[in-house]
Parts: C-alpha cells; sequence; structure tokens
C-alpha cells in the first residue's frame, strides 16, 4: 500500500551527461542526495554525437540501479528536447582543459555551445529554471548562456566556483588544524579562473576572523591563494585529466545551497549575474559573490561584507579578465564584433 505522498516530478537536465563529472553527479541525483528522499526526478541527459553510446551505457547503468525515485531517463544530443520544462540545467559538457592550458584558452570553442543551449533553454526551459554553467571558462559561458535565453531571468544563471570555495575550506582548514566543518564565510570572489579572489578577510575559522587564527598573513595572501587559484591545474598535471569527482559533489554543494535556507550568519560563493550588486563591480558579467538562499531556489546578495586594500585590488584584477574575456564573446552574446586581446 502506497501511504508515502509524493511531490511533483523535476526534470533534470545534463549536458556531458556521458563524461566523468556527470557519471559521479547522476547517481547522487538519483540516489536524492540533493532534492531529498521524497523528490522524484526525470533526468534529461544530453550528449553529443560522439557520446550517444556511451550514453546509452549510462542510462543502462542508472536502470539498473532501481532508484525509487528516478522515474525517467530520457538520453539524446538535441537541447531542444532535452531541455523541454527543466526545472534545473546542469550544463557540464564542454570540451576540458589540458595540461598547460588556461580556462580562458576555451572561450571561443565552448563559448558556441553555450550561446545554443541558451537558445534551447530559452525556448522550452521552466521559466524558472534554475541554470549551473560548469563547462569552463564557467564565468563567461553564463554570460554567454543567460545573453542567450532573454525570456529567463538572468539571476537564475550560475557559474560554478563551489568547487573553488570548498578547495578554500579545505586549505585554511588544514593550517588552522580545525575539521573543515570550522571554516564559515567563505567568499570566493570573481572568475573560476587563475584570478580569482579567495577572501580571508572575511571567512571566518570558529566563527573568528581567518586572520586572527591564522597569524601568517604572508601566507594567506601569497601561498594559500596561489594553492587554490592552481588547484584545478596542479589536478591536471597530477591526473593527467580534470577534476570530477570534486566537482559533482560542489555542484551537489551549490544545488543544496540553493533549495536549503543558508544558516544564520554564513553564506556560499557562486557566479552570478552583477547588475545591482552592491559591491561597485562591473555590471553585465558573471562574476562570484556572496550569496544567501532562502531555499527557494533563489538567492540574495550578502551585503555585509568588508574590504581592504589588498582585496579591492585583487577583485579589480579578477574583473578586468572577465570584461576582457566579454569583449572576446560579443559575437556570441549579440553586443557585436568580438575583439580578443
Ligand atoms: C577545476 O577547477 O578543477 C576545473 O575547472 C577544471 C580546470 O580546468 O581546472
Amino acid at each position: 500500500e502506497e501511504t508515502k505522498s509524493w511531490k511533483k516530478m523535476v526534470n533534470i537536465a545534463v549536458s556531458g551527461a556521458a563524461g566523468m563529472i556527470a557519471n559521479h553527479l547522476l547517481f547522487k541525483l538519483a540516489a536524492g542526495e540533493v532534492l531529498g528522499p521524497d523528490q522524484p526526478i526525470a533526468l534529461k541527459l544530453l550528449g553529443s554525437e560522439r557520446s550517444l553510446q556511451a550514453l546509452e551505457g549510462v542510462a543502462m547503468e542508472l536502470e539498473d540501479s532501481l532508484f525509487p525515485l528516478l522515474r525517467e531517463v530520457k538520453i539524446g544530443i538535441n537541447p531542444y528536447e532535452l531541455f523541454e520544462d527543466a526545472e534545473w540545467a546542469l550544463l557540464i559538457g564542454a570540451k576540458p582543459r589540458g595540461p598547460g592550458m588556461e580556462r580562458a584558452g576555451l572561450l571561443d570553442i565552448n563559448g558556441q555551445i553555450f550561446a545554443e543551449q541558451g537558445k534551447a533553454l530559452n525556448a522550452v526551459a521552466s521559466r524558472n529554471v534554475k541554470v549551473i554553467v560548469v563547462g569552463n571558462p564557467c564565468n563567461t559561458n553564463a554570460l554567454i548562456c543567460l545573453k542567450n535565453a532573454p525570456s529567463i531571468p538572468a539571476k537564475n544563471f550560475h557559474a560554478l566556483t563551489r568547487l573553488d570555495e570548498n578547495r578554500a575550506k579545505c586549505q585554511l582548514a588544514l593550517k588552522a588544524g580545525v575539521f573543515y566543518d570550522k571554516v564559515s564565510n567563505m567568499t570566493i570572489w570573481g572568475n573560476h579562473s587563475t584570478t580569482q579572489v579567495p577572501d580571508f578577510l572575511n571567512a571566518r575559522i570558529n566563527g573568528l576572523p581567518v586572520k586572527e587564527i591564522i597569524k601568517d598573513h604572508k601566507w594567506l595572501e601569497e601561498g594559500f591563494t596561489e594553492t587554490i587559484q592552481k588547484r584545478g591545474g596542479l589536478l591536471i598535471k597530477k591526473w593527467g585529466r580534470s577534476s570530477a569527482a570534486s566537482t559533482a559533489v560542489s555542484i551537489v554543494d551549490a544545488m543544496k545551497s540553493l533549495v536549503t535556507p543558508t544558516p544564520e550568519g554564513d553564506w556560499f560563493s557562486s557566479g552570478v549575474y552583477t547588475n545591482g550588486n552592491p559591491y561597485g563591480i562591473a555590471e553585465d558579467i558573471v562574476f562570484s559573490m556572496p550569496c544567501r538562499s532562502k531555499g527557494d531556489g533563489d538567492y540574495e546578495l550578502v551585503k555585509d561584507v568588508i574590504f581592504d586594500d589588498y582585496l579591492r585590488k585583487r577583485i579589480a584584477k579578477t574583473e578586468q579578465e572577465l570584461l576582457a574575456e566579454k569583449k572576446c564573446v560579443a559575437h556570441l552574446t549579440g553586443e557585436g564584433i568580438a575583439f580578443c586581446d
């Protein structure tokens, strides 16, 4: 006898669904780790022509897992079919960078994908869809995507910087000799690139400013900051491919942060549209900033953060980089002729 009352099914579209990140992510989604044990889901898996057979394999494994919450698995290569009525679009599919490359080196190759997917979302997704862009360079890809989806609020688009936030929390915890969960208020500012700014001025350890706990401020400014900026690159060097499992975990974290009320006094980082931001950051780019959510899928920017010269300077640098990336994709955002430095 069915006594449990189920919620209405939620469509989750995932691109790059035959890839490594998705392979970690999909089984977490299907197990209810993200939206909860009473939320049935449909997975709409977008692949490429090249990956379609692998995608069939992924669908087979999902089916064979008998997840009680997984009510439908659909695969294909047409975003206009797969994104239909999507409440979530997790845009992972893109060419990843290899050893020695910067993420911006992928601008041209990947930008096109996100323009097309933005158009598809605009045409068929739920007007309430939350989009998380993972494929790099994710901030500018998210900008391209939202510009091509004018009937979906720009606020609904995120570039994933949660992995950077998690990396920063880990390094601060290790240095301070505390467990990860003692580190809070961790902002990543700016681009998911080597100019990103892990903010140790506003972050807290055991509720106290990091600088009071970690007295080696030179380490914070140099060693720590660089470690976070270059963590993705170092991992590529070690593995020979980019991070997958930890990225999937951070996508789960990013989604959960939007559907769970943010704990009192804390916040999370996400790359979001800058219009109306209270920090004086240039408008009309996607920039990682501190956010809070009521748990309704939406967020607001945190107002009570402080700045010093160091932080301002660093933020200006990552802002410059994003403005340059934006110029370089003007042809994909409908803003004229591209100009790349
Ligand atoms: C990461 O940060 O690990 C990913 O963005 C992959 C990369 O290119 O570094």
